[in-house]
């Protein structure tokens, strides 16, 4: 064993510069390229902060028609897509057939030389290929949700921009306004958070002069995890097994005697609570009026109370988005692709800033494991 200072996790440990966004615990905030995130998600059509989140700065008319456009031609689900798609069975997880997903277009891209040099790509192919991914992306998770109902595949719509086209493809028909502007707003909080898990992973991949694409599939596979992303399908299996207000008490009395986690509570960076759940909760209780679901504010603010007023923990994005998804009508195994959708355009925010200034990452590790020891009878060649 050495003496040196391990970070277990990383835990405190600044790796580099970002430009993209900065979060800042004390005063509870997140901006995204300088602007609180608050005041996009209220301002901002997803696609502008898609943009803001590339190029650093938010579209004119303009600049934001043609991104719009771009995204248009890429919204179909491609017949390889949906035919590796259809290979999987229907029990497999959404994030595992997302995830496929983008291999599969990653390995169609004929853009760059094919050469593993070349991986990396230049700044234009990556913003390309992040336009490519972010517009393919809700035909991917709309269309798993629907094979795993049973139901057919829903053509995309030019007339629709992004949030209603995506709730389109999902549900087949078009969404209210006060739900496609809840959920514009959720795109918009979940699409960055500086050097999260799948961000840094991301970054990792990145950094050994790797491909975009498999940068996103490694993010995939950290957002899975229910210490990150999969904790807003977490939340909803939690409010299914309270049922509801009531059974709070009794519940958490037993959770907590059997050490369980609570999900959606809790954050590594942000100990006051979290910047975007105010947000996020805005969001929610406009779809709690709108389908007239006091049930659920009543679970929702008493789960709340009384894990904040036990353990002084708050809850994250994942808290009010999970029922919030489960309002609108996704299914509980979509919600942590519903994240992919719209953290793709952070990730690939970090892959090309990563790739602009890129250094191998690559940290050193302290060795607990035995002493140097040999094999008996081996003789070393002479
Ligand atoms: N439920 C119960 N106890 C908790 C929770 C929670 N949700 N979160 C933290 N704690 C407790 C831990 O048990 C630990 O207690 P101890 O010191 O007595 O052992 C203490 O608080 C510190 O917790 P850590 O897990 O060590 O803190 P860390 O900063 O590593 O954890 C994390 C952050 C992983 C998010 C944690 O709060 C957690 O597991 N939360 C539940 C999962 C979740 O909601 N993840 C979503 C993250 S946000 C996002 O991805 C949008």
């Amino acid at each position: 064993m050495t003496d040196v200072e391990i970070k277990k996790g990383l835990a405190g440990v600044t790796v580099d510069y970002t430009a993209v966004s900065k979060v800042n615990p004390e005063t509870n905030s997140l901006l995204y390229r300088g602007y609180p995130v608050q005041e996009l998600a209220a301002t901002q059509p997803f696609e502008a902060v898609a943009y803001l989140l590339w190029n650093g700065e938010l579209p004119t008319d303009e600049q934001l028609a043609s991104l719009r456009a771009e995204e248009r031609k890429h919204r179909a689900l491609a017949d390889n897509v949906k035919a590796a798609i259809d290979l999987l069975p229907l029990e497999a997880h959404p994030m595992d057939e997302v995830r496929t997903a983008v291999s599969v277009i990653g390995a169609s891209d004929s853009s760059g030389s094919g050469s593993v040099l070349d991986a990396a790509g230049s700044p234009e192919e990556n913003l390309a290929r992040s336009i490519r991914l972010y517009a393919s992306l809700p035909a991917i998770v709309a269309y798993g949700q629907r094979r795993r109902r049973g139901q057919e595949i829903v053509p995309p719509r030019d007339d629709l921009d992004y949030a209603a086209n995506f709730l389109w493809m999902t549900f087949g028909e078009e969404a209210e306004p006060v739900v496609v502007d809840a959920f514009n707003r959720s795109m918009t909080l979940y699409a960055e958070h500086s050097f999260n898990a799948s961000t840094f992973t991301a970054r990792v991949i990145t950094s050994t002069l790797s491909d975009l694409y498999s940068a996103v599939v490694g993010a995939i596979g950290a957002l899975k995890g229910p210490l990150h992303g999969g904790a807003n399908e977490a939340v909803l299996h939690i409010f299914n097994e309270i049922g509801s207000a009531e059974n709070v008490v009794p519940w958490l009395d037993k959770a907590l005697a059997e050490k369980r986690k609570i999900m959606g509570f809790g954050h590594r960076v942000y100990k006051r609570g979290d910047s975007r759940v105010p947000t996020m909760k805005t969001a929610l209780d406009t779809l709690i009026e709108h389908y007239d679901r006091p049930d659920v504010a009543a679970l929702y603010d008493a789960l709340e109370s009384e894990f904040v007023s036990r353990k002084g923990i708050y809850p994250n994005l994942d808290y009010p988005s999970g029922p919030a998804y489960n309002l609108i009508g996704f299914d509980t195994l979509t919600f942590t692709p519903l994240f992919i959708a719209s953290r793709v355009t952070g990730w690939t925010a970090h892959i090309m800033e990563q790739t602009a200034s890129n250094a191998l990452i690559r940290p050193l590790s302290a060795y607990n494991g035995p002493d140097e020891r040999h094999i008996d009878g081996y003789v070393p060649d002479a």
